[in-house]
C-alpha cells in the first residue's frame, strides 16, 4: 500500500513541467527584467530634459521717426506687451502689466490713460497710476538704439518708479 503511495507520488512529480523552483526562478528573473527595462526608460527619457524654450525678451521695434512725439503707439501690445511713448524728450517703453494683479490694461486714447479691466486701476500716459487699487506706476523697460539705427527693446530689464530708476540709462532713448 505505501508502495503504491510512493509511486502514484512520483508519477505527479515527473507529469509536472515546472517545478515550484523554476516556477520562482523564472519569476525572479522577469521581476528583475523588468525593473532593468523601466530604470532603462527612466535614463533615456533624462537624456531630453523638458526645457521650456521662451521666446527672446529682446526685439527690435523699428525707427525713431515711425513714432509720433506725444503718441502711445499700441503697435506691440498684442506680440509683445508693451507701449511705445514718445515725447519732447525721447521715446519710453511701458510694460502692459498692471501692478494690481498683474492684467493687461487698455490705452485709452479719448481719455489719454491705460485703464486696467479687471479692478479699475488708471495710469497716465507716463505710466503714473492714478485710480484704482493698483499700488504702484506702470513698469518701464530697456531702450536703446541698434547700430543700423533700429530701436531695441529689452523686456528682461525693468526700470521701477519707485526705486527712482526711471531716469537711469537704458530707461529712455534720447532722440
Ligand atoms: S489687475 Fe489691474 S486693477 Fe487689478
Amino acid at each position: 500500500m505505501a508502495e503504491a503511495k510512493g509511486k502514484e507520488k512520483k508519477e505527479e512529480v515527473v507529469d509536472t513541467i515546472w517545478s515550484r523552483r523554476d516556477f520562482f526562478s523564472l519569476a525572479g528573473w522577469a521581476s528583475f527584467m523588468a525593473a532593468l527595462g523601466l530604470s532603462s526608460l527612466y535614463f533615456a527619457r533624462l537624456l531630453f530634459p523638458r526645457v521650456l524654450f521662451e521666446p527672446s525678451p529682446i526685439f527690435k521695434a523699428g525707427y525713431p521717426s515711425d513714432y509720433t512725439v506725444g503718441a502711445v503707439s499700441t503697435k506691440y501690445i498684442q506680440d509683445q506687451r508693451v507701449w511705445i511713448v514718445r515725447d519732447e524728450e525721447g521715446i519710453y517703453v511701458i510694460y502692459g502689466l498692471c501692478t494690481h494683479l498683474g492684467c493687461t490694461p487698455r490705452w485709452l486714447n479719448t481719455e489719454s490713460k491705460y485703464k486696467c479691466p479687471c479692478h479699475g486701476s488708471g495710469f497716465t500716459k507716463e505710466g503714473m497710476h492714478f485710480e484704482g487699487p493698483a499700488p504702484r506706476p506702470l513698469e518701464r523697460l530697456k531702450i536703446s538704439l541698434a547700430p543700423d539705427g533700429q530701436i531695441i527693446v529689452d523686456k528682461s530689464k525693468k526700470f521701477l518708479w519707485e526705486k527712482g530708476q526711471w531716469g537711469q540709462p537704458g530707461s529712455k532713448l534720447l532722440v
